[in-house]
């Protein structure tokens, strides 16, 4: 049965100047990438990296598979990442020849579990992949440690938090290599898009040779060299112009949209802890030392027939609540790389009680207040 939707789970807007800065590209007769409007949106996403440097990719996928060509595998390789995120998160490094291994997730903050990393170690680990879950940070300092004490690369997918910080270091500027998307879901859209960010120089340039098809065509761009060439392995991932004219037009507005989410989000918050603690649901756990983006609200229902239940009850009345997030360690191509059923518990446990609830600028505060007094009128004991 189709029932129709009056508040969405997600919907992109338009926010401040892309009409314009679509324009302005139209206008340059110059749209296949790498131009004035790819420079100023890496411009405004490296300043607030604290000396790493982002380069502007067509996905957050195609940034996570740039960071596994730049480790550049060899057979037999293994990276770690967690069981609950997205495929792309694993799915990118063993493209590029690492098999992953699944690591179970922590139950307040369902980010990796770093007390679990460490006996997942072995002298073919080549690397740690993170994904800051709903913009809030991963423990770092504990994971930027077992990088350094085994000689690990760190890989921050930062899909989710863009401008978020980590005891005041910015999300996905951390670690060798980050990840941000612009995927209509999140925070900041150009509908599909991404970033790929590096702190060492060397890394950076070894990005920008990756990003055009393994060429030193930047080089080339800079006067530095006369012609051209392949030099490594590489992909085409640099986003056209007009895909940076709107990444562009959405990060100058990061102030407006971040408080505007953090409205929302903590109005959720306060209107929903008196029925969740009567339900016994969870709600967000945010460390006093993580500054979030608010890019998800989510509930942990007591179990997964109340989950079903809430969103049932939800999509009656035109409202769009999703779950997601299969674990990874027990889907069909985890488990024929290596992934066993029941690996990560905490994984299994929080896929199955988890509900998301729509949260994007353009939520004005009735429908907000209609989702809040339709979750409040559940009730949710057996
Ligand atoms: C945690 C995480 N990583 C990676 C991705 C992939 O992003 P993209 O669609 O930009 O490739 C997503 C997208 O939903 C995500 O949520």
């Amino acid at each position: 049965m189709t029932r129709s939707i009056r508040i969405p789970f997600n919907r992109a807007s338009f926010v401040g100047r892309e009409l314009d800065y679509l324009d302005e590209v139209r206008a340059s007769g110059d749209y296949a990438g790498n131009g004035d409007m790819t420079r100023r949106a890496e411009e405004i996403l490296t300043a607030s990296l604290d000396g790493a440097t982002a380069l502007l990719t067509t996905s957050c996928t195609s940034a996570l598979e740039m960071s596994a060509l730049a480790l550049n595998f060899s057979a037999g390789d293994e990276v770690i990442v967690p069981s609950y995120t997205f495929v792309s998160t694993a799915s990118a490094f063993s493209a590029h020849g690492a098999r992953p291994v699944f690591a179970d997730v922590r139950a307040d903050t369902l980010n990796i579990d770093e007390r679990h990393v460490d006996g997942l170690i072995s002298a073919r680990t080549r690397a740690i992949v993170v994904t800051h879950y709903a913009g809030v940070g991963c423990e770092m300092d504990a994971i930027l440690a077992l990088g350094e004490r085994h000689g690990l690369a760190i890989i921050e997918d930062n899909a989710h938090g863009l401008f978020g910080t980590y005891r005041d270091r910015p999300l996905g500027g951390m670690g060798d290599y980050g990840a941000l998307s612009f995927h209509a879901t999140k925070n900041f859209s150009s509908g599909q898009g991404g970033a790929v960010i590096a702190r060492e120089a060397s890394a950076v340039e070894r990005l920008r040779n990756i990003r055009e098809n393994g060429t030193n065509r930047a080089a080339f761009e800079r006067g530095d060299v006369d012609r051209y060439t392949w030099v490594a392995q590489g992909t085409n991932a640099l986003p056209s112009e007009l895909i940076a004219a709107v990444i562009c037009a959405q990060v100058e507005e990061r102030t407006s949209i971040q408080s505007r989410r953090q409205m929302l989000w903590e109005r959720y918050a306060e209107a929903l802890a008196p029925w969740a603690r009567e339900h016994g649901a969870t709600l967000a756990h945010v460390p006093a030392w993580c500054d979030p983006t608010y890019h998800l609200f989510h509930l942990l229902l007591p179990d997964e027939a109340t989950r079903e239940g809430l969103r049932e009850h939800l999509l009656a009345r035109g409202i769009l609540a999703v779950s997601h997030y299969v674990p990874l360690h027990s889907s069909p191509m985890g488990l024929a790389l290596g992934g066993r059923v029941g690996q990560c518990p905490v994984a299994d446990d929080v896929a199955s009680r988890v509900l998301r609830l729509p949260l994007f600028v353009t939520l004005s505060d009735a429908e907000q207040a209609e989702v809040i007094e339709a979750i409040t009128d559940f009730d949710a004991t057996p």
